[in-house]
């Protein structure tokens, strides 16, 4: 029987979890695809931690003991981070290995020069844990779907923040009481500003569009807005009106360009991604043959992540025992994507004015709404104790997010309104 050797970089969080995996389920190789998978060595730095799980003979402190061994043909870095994993994933492409990697920070960071590498050394460089945890999205977009053209993509790809909107919405627990069960049950990233920011949305979501597209998307040119203003008044005002807050991940084709965004959105309670509630993630496709598609799944965690990196696995073992797609996917990331203008996409919004209670607020919202054509559809405000500033909501028909922010600008510009006031934009069913 043909065999397969692998070295595995990293036994933290996901390595641990994808370690255990082999241990338990590498016969499955064997199985369905008549070929062994020996994990040939793992390196850890914390080599004491690790030697409790790993037989000492095949651990090692220097992932270069991995890189420079000639008999290992695909190279797990999962160390994370983005400067001793760039070295790992580099040299090994370097050295002709295939790589696997769950690192999404790295991979839009750096991803367009790594994919080239791959590419010129003729190796794959495989990501599926990057990009919706143990949802094998990146397969169905690269593979399944190829018969169709990608539309929209719109995505809950923050298990973190949708864990703490959904903790907000039913429990009304407090953001940070939420965000500290998020840490405490391993969702979170080492950086938690990176899941409440909106940044690891924008990893993944810029990876997904890159693959699904079929041209570079720049994590650093996307528009990306957090979950840190989101107020319970808020979620409460939406609940009464039909709908729910989530971390959106959205990338939809506008006249041939593509309009690639994070921001918290307001769903109608009836939308599939609606009732993707906690840590779990979801996909939400349309497609011009297959027309709408849902993927649903754990995002985040140890077991979900090596779920995807075995399945990682599982192909380069396909293709290395049928030599075949040396040189992997043609994926050419020198194109960039041509990015639709943000102040051009159209939503229906929902503004939160912050005002002070005196008359002449309603006038001055009103009015600058109105002057730049923007048409109210209702207005509510809560108003508890008049010595403290109120919550105004307004919810406003179809305009250009151009028109939105601008109204915005000079609604705040009015006194007693506060700089904070902002808006959210509502998705359709
Ligand atoms: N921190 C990420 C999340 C998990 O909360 O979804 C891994 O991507």
């Amino acid at each position: 029987m043909e065999r397969v050797r692998v070295g595995l970089v990293g036994l933290g969080t996901v390595g641990g979890g994808f370690y255990e995996l082999m241990s338990r389920n590498a016969g499955h190789f064997e199985k369905k695809m008549g070929t062994s998978v020996e994990i040939a060595r793992v390196a850890e730095i914390d080599t004491a931690k690790a030697s409790r799980s790993v037989p000492r003979k095949i651990l090692a402190e220097d992932y270069r003991r991995i890189v420079e061994d000639p008999e290992i043909q695909v190279v797990i870095e999962l160390v994370g981070g983005t400067d001793t994993a760039y070295d790992i994933i580099r040299s090994a492409i370097e050295a002709g290995k295939h790589v696997i990697t769950a690192n999404k920070a790295l991979l839009a960071l750096r991803g367009a020069e790594l994919f080239a590498l791959a590419r010129r050394k003729q190796v794959e460089l495989k990501f599926e844990a990057a990009v919706g945890g143990g949802i094998p999205i990146i397969k169905v977009v690269r593979e399944s779907l190829v018969g169709n053209r990608i539309d929209r993509i719109m995505g809950i790809l923050n298990g973190t923040s949708n864990y703490i909107l959904t903790q907000m919405s039913e429990k009304q627990l407090p953001f940070a009481d939420a965000l500290k069960q998020a840490q405490e049950a391993g969702f979170a990233e080492a950086d938690p500003t990176l899941d409440v920011s909106g940044g690891d949305a924008a990893h993944k979501i810029s990876l997904l569009a890159s693959f699904a597209f079929g041209g570079w998307v720049d994590y650093r040119n996307i528009l990306c807005d957090g979950i840190t203003t989101v107020t319970p008044g808020e979620i409460e005002f939406a609940a009464s009106a039909g709908f729910c807050i989530k971390l959106i991940a959205s990338a939809v084709l506008v006249d041939g360009k593509a309009s690639v965004a994070v921001f918290p959105a307001l769903l109608p309670d009836r939308h599939p991604l609606a009732l993707v509630r906690n840590e779990v993630n979801a996909v939400f496709l349309q497609c011009d043959f297959l027309g709408p598609a849902l993927f649903l799944g754990r995002g985040a965690g140890a077991n979900a992540t090596a779920s995807s990196v075995a399945s990682d696995l599982g192909d380069l073992v396909q293709s290395l025992i049928l030599h075949a797609r040396r040189g992997g996917y043609p994926f050419d990331p020198s194109r960039a994507l041509d990015l639709y203008p943000d102040s051009e996409m159209e939503y229906r919004f929902f503004f939160h004015f912050i005002t002070a209670n005196r008359p002449g607020i309603w006038a001055a919202v009103t009015g600058r709404l109105a002057e730049n054509g923007i048409n109210i559809e209702s207005v509510h405000q809560k108003w508890e104790d008049p010595s403290k500033p109120s919550d105004l909501y307004v919810l406003v028909d179809e305009a250009r997010e151009g028109q939105a922010n601008k109204a915005l600008r000079e609604v705040c510009s009015e006194s007693g309104i506060s700089e904070q006031s902002r808006f959210y934009r509502i998705l359709p069913l």
